[in-house]
């Protein structure tokens, strides 16, 4: 088993600089891990939180940390009792642990096997390395959060980004109408993803325009954007609908308002539907 990882790590919070890149030990493997080499990893707008110390009162870092939770790669080897996955089988993950310590811009990297699904074969490792977080983040909002069902509407908020780009699709593959919200040089984008219709936040106001598509509104509000955009656009959810947001945690909303906060979690079985 590697015993020395290539790494990109930080041992103090801060910018860009803190970043070092050098060997550090693997972690040996414990019972239900496996030992996965890294052929990609995705980076996410959460990792700069992480390295500025935003996130450590909730999930804490042990310095020096490797940060990056998206990965893509090959199981190498196996702990005692994990025996989902094989070596030479090409894995994904979404590795969000409880701390952040051993993350996957390495070599290697340890990882229950329970976060793992079989990755897609039909496209690249560093595209499949781009989609456990943001697609775990946009399903987790869609169905699980917003129950979105195959006739209703869904109004995406930040919808040519990474968890909108997913929304897009997935809702789309449920059979819903969907209406995404970004600058105006992204609508050619969210169109070939599937959106029915594009709103741009610099010059439409949304919930009007939301109500010449759709004069009763749409059943969700999925935002990936916050801020203005969001406050704007909550006139536009349907009497009975529901506004999930991965960004706002409650604040400035009305207090009828059905609401939830979604913060993505590891989900392996998720994934394989992914
Ligand atoms: N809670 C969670 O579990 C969770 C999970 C994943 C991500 N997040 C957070 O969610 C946010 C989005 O993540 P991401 O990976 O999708 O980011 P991203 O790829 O940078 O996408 C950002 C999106 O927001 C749009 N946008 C920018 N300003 C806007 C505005 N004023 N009004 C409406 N839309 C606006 C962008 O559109 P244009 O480019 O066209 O301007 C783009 O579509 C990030 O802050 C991320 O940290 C949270």
């Amino acid at each position: 088993m590697a015993k020395i990882t290539k790494a990109a790590y930080f041992e103090e919070f801060g910018s860009l600089e803190k970043i070092k890149v050098g060997s550090l030990p693997v972690p040996e493997l414990k019972e239900g891990e496996v030992l996965v080499q890294v052929k990609a990893a995705g980076i996410n707008p959460v990792d700069a939180a992480v390295r500025e110390g935003y996130l450590n009162s909730f999930i804490p870092v042990i310095f020096p940390a490797i940060p990056g939770w998206d990965v893509a790669g090959v199981v190498v080897d196996r702990g005692y009792s994990a025996r989902r996955f094989k070596p030479g089988d090409e894995v994904y993950a979404y590795a969000r642990r409880p701390m952040v310590q051993n993350g996957t811009f390495a070599e290697y990297l340890v990882i229950p096997e329970s976060y793992l699904a079989l990755r897609p074969q039909q496209i690249t490792w560093e595209e499949a390395a781009g989609i456990p977080l943001v697609g775990l983040t946009a399903y987790q909002s869609l169905f699980d959060a917003g129950n979105l069902q195959a006739n209703q509407s869904v109004l995406i908020l930040g919808a040519s980004g990474g968890v909108g780009s997913l929304g897009i699709q997935l809702a789309k593959a449920k059979g819903a109408t969907v209406i995404g919200v970004a600058t105006r040089k992204n609508h050619d984008h969210m169109c070939s993803l599937g959106a029915d219709h594009t709103l741009d936040y610099n010059n439409d106001l949304i919930a009007e325009a939301v109500k010449e598509i759709l004069p009763d509104g749409v059943d969700l509000i999925f935002d990936c954007a916050s801020g203005e955009t969001l406050q704007q656009s909550l006139p536009a959810l349907k009497a009975g609908g529901k506004l999930v947001s991965i960004l706002n945690r409650g604040e400035n909303l009305p207090p009828d308002l059905n609401f939830e906060y979604v913060f993505v979690e590891p989900n392996s079985a998720q994934l394989t539907i992914l």
